[in-house]
């Protein structure tokens, strides 16, 4: 088991089997191997949590710019992936998106094209079972019975034959473009008789300041992270 311990501090503990020294005071083995609140000897308390995905990612090296939580989570509803799906994430630049299916899927091929974030995914998905990692484009993926293409990629327009050949029939071949001359020369490139355009969009967050006595949305947001576009394998 992997945990999280919040004092004024926020830690990711992976050996539950030592004590851990925090500033705020020792948090003892028994506490990381039974997650709930503790209360220091010297005053204070812990909250320790058995660490959940997002937890991790917090805590994992970061690469490029990742899809964001609001992005991926709309990807997995509108697709309706299952545990039985079979997906395929690329470029996957820190491994963030692919850990996030990963922890929902059946199994996730990565693809990154990019020697250092290679080595930052080699790093980020140690150990995780489900994923096969390769070093190279997408280009070379040739499993077929693929539920959800996700690419994260400058230019996806490069794959519609790629995804046309592997994704089980009503699968889906999503994008993720930053800027909107990609949007449209994907869009103005998928060929209609195998795939049907379902869905184009962008998700704005507004995250909101939550104190004693303030409660209203934060005076900064990300106004623009990427534009998504669902196609689907007819
Ligand atoms: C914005 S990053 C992806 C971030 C990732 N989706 C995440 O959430 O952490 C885009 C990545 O695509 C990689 N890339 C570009 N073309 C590729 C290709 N043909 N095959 C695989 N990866 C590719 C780049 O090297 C880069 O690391």
């Amino acid at each position: 088991m992997v945990v999280i311990v919040k004092t004024n501090k926020e830690y990711l503990v992976t050996d539950i089997d030592a004590d851990f020294y925090t500033p705020a005071g020792l948090v003892k083995s028994e506490w990381l191997q039974c997650p709930s609140q503790y209360n220091f000897e010297h005053g204070g308390t812990v909250q320790i949590y058995p660490a959940r995905t997002q937890d991790i990612l917090r805590h994992t090296k970061r690469g490029p710019q990742v899809v964001q939580a609001k992005d991926t989570g709309y990807i997995i509803a509108r697709t309706g992936l299952t545990p039985q799906s079979i997906v395929v994430d690329a470029g996957c630049g820190g491994a963030h998106q692919t850990l996030v299916l990963s922890s929902l899927v059946q199994h996730v091929y990565a693809y990154e094209i990019n020697q250092k974030h290679y080595e930052i995914c080699k790093e980020n998905v140690c150990g995780v079972g489900n994923v096969t990692l390769t070093f190279g484009s997408v280009e070379q993926h040739c499993v077929t019975g693929v539920d959800l293409f996700s690419l994260d990629l400058p230019e996806p327009w490069l794959f519609f034959d790629l995804c046309q050949q592997n994704l089980v029939q009503g699968g889906y071949m999503v994008v993720y473009l930053p800027n909107t001359v990609q949007l449209q020369k994907t869009l103005c490139a998928m060929p209609v008789s195998s795939f049907e355009l379902e869905h184009v969009c962008e998700l704005l967050e507004r995250p909101w300041k939550h104190e004693a006595s303030i409660l209203r949305p934060q005076t900064t947001m990300v106004a623009h992270s990427g534009f998504l576009a669902f196609m689907r394998k007819r």
